[in-house]
């Protein structure tokens, strides 16, 4: 059978432990402590936990569904459905991972150069304490030759670990990078909540507060549905592929639930590493998201720690680089699995590690010009930037517009529509009822009114959002 040349996960937990290290990336660490504390504390979560059931885990399920029914890559699931419909929603999601790749390496790798300065400064090589965050950071954004060098460092363990394979490489590599990525995170929350003045951080993060959502319901709904989204990985074919990897004997509703729970409870967990220690340390205006928390805010807090500083440092740089290294492995499988299906079903049989090897070097291409653009640092052309249509002021804004603003929300509304009103949800159905999973009729009429009603709605005010965030950034 098909199924037995392309692999399969050895175990459902190998499985898991790969999806939840896909969905805990950046977004968990960097974005969404922030939003749940600035769109309401406890009551942006519970508004975040209805969509993730209601939006997430319909989306989840059919891309689950659609993977392991249609045992292929995105596009040779999607077609598996129809032809022409499925083939136009298959490409979409392949374009998404390509361009996402480009930053997501460039990100993973200014982490490993904090990972090696604080090493640096515990081995009293360099001394960077002396040194502030903004400073550190703008010496890397700028310094192209050393962002292009650590961005080929990433894509090259990227590579290592994908050419072993889903099993002996993929599975392999997260069974013991997840547990570690939890362990590290654990003893930085220790550590972050235990310092003077860590509380503020908690309160901002968790304190109930009514008047975002009094004064801007749709924006916070937008604002949560959105980072919902992007954190479980959506609409970037990495579902449906790891999905396509998947025993008919596992259940696609339990598993969904699985990796929806994991992956918000990682993101309250980073919240609670990074925000303490940001207010405990950072002082006033420290920034509190987006690139600016992870590298300059929060390598001040370990500046400022004093001899243990470099150890903590060290210790959450890694914690991020594996966050991002589960991520970015997943992505490229995208790309791979859809290049080794294609050639197989041509009647070629694909050598794994020259597929592995070419797609890295493709996205090594265009990831060094995002390293080489050090986020507009340097002064390198932008596309549209003097066409008054302001889609990025840098190169992995333009990217990041073009993948998370448009293609994945509008991949994810097309999908839902597609299987709601024009495939038929009982495609989704059958696949879950596989292995004696039947799905209840009960589910299946939640399921129906999800995919056809909810999501679609759901999934259009996010695409607005996203889209008019993109536009007029704050
Ligand atoms: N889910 C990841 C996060 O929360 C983001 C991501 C997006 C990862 C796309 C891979 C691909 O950071």
């Amino acid at each position: 059978m098909e199924q037995q040349h392309r692999g399969q996960w050895g175990s459902n937990l190998g499985f898991l432990m790969a999806t939840i290290g896909a969905a805990v990336g950046l977004g968990n660490i960097w974005s969404f402590p922030f939003r749940m504390g600035a769109n309401g504390g406890f009551p942006f979560l519970i508004i975040y936990l209805v969509l993730a059931v209601l939006v997430g885990f319909t989306i989840m399920l059919c891309e689950l569904a659609i993977g392991r029914h249609g045992g292929g890559s995105v596009l040779v699931s999607y077609q598996k459905i129809n032809r022409i419909s499925g083939g136009f929603l298959g490409i979409l999601a392949l374009v998404s991972p390509f361009l996402i790749l480009s930053f997501y390496t460039v990100l993973g790798a200014y982490c490993v150069q904090y990972v090696g300065l604080n090493f640096a400064e515990l081995l009293g090589i360099f001394n960077v304490s002396s040194v502030s965050g903004a400073e550190s950071f703008s010496t890397m954004l700028t310094n192209q030759p050393l962002a292009i060098g650590s961005t080929f460092v990433v894509i090259a363990a990227c590579f290592l670990i994908i050419r072993g394979g889903i099993k002996d490489g993929i599975e392999k590599f997260n069974k013991v990078g997840m547990p570690a990525l939890f362990v590290m995170l654990v003893i930085v929350i220790i550590r972050s909540v235990t310092l003077p003045g860590a509380i503020d951080g908690l309160k901002f993060m968790f304190a109930p507060n009514f008047e975002p959502i009094k004064n801007d319901f749709i924006g916070v709904l937008a604002a949560a549905g959105g980072q919902m989204f992007f954190s479980l990985s959506l609409a970037m074919g990495i579902t449906v592929t790891y999905g396509s990897y998947l025993s008919k004997k596992e259940s696609l509703v339990r598993n969904s639930m699985v990796i929806i729970v994991s992956d918000t409870i990682v993101a309250i967990m980073a919240g609670m590493a990074v925000l303490p220690a940001a207010f405990a340390l950072a002082g006033e205006d420290a920034k509190l998201s987006g690139p600016s928390l992870l590298f300059v805010t929060l390598q001040d807090v370990f500046n400022a720690m004093g001899a243990f500083g470099p150890i903590f440092g060290i210790l959450f740089f890694l914690f991020v680089v594996l966050a991002a290294i589960t991520s970015t492995i997943a992505l490229i499988e995208v790309l791979v699995t859809f290049v080794i299906d294609r050639r197989t079903a041509a009647g070629k049989a694909p050598n794994r590690n020259a597929v592995v090897g070419i797609v890295c070097l493709i996205i090594f291409a265009e990831a060094a010009l995002v390293a080489a653009d050090g986020l507009g640092s340097n002064g390198l052309w932008v596309p549209f930037q003097s066409s008054g249509l302001d889609l990025g002021t840098c190169w992995l804004e333009f990217m990041d517009f073009i993948s998370e603003g448009v293609a994945m929300p509008l991949g994810a509304l097309l999908m839902s529509l597609w299987i709601g009103w024009i495939v038929g949800p009982e495609v989704i159905r059958d696949e879950v009822s596989q292995g004696g999973h039947k799905m209840s009729d009960g589910l299946y009429s939640f399921f129906i009114i999800c995919v056809r009603f909810i999501t679609p709605l759901a999934m259009a005010m996010i695409l607005f959002g996203q889209i008019k965030t993109f536009l007029s950034p704050v």
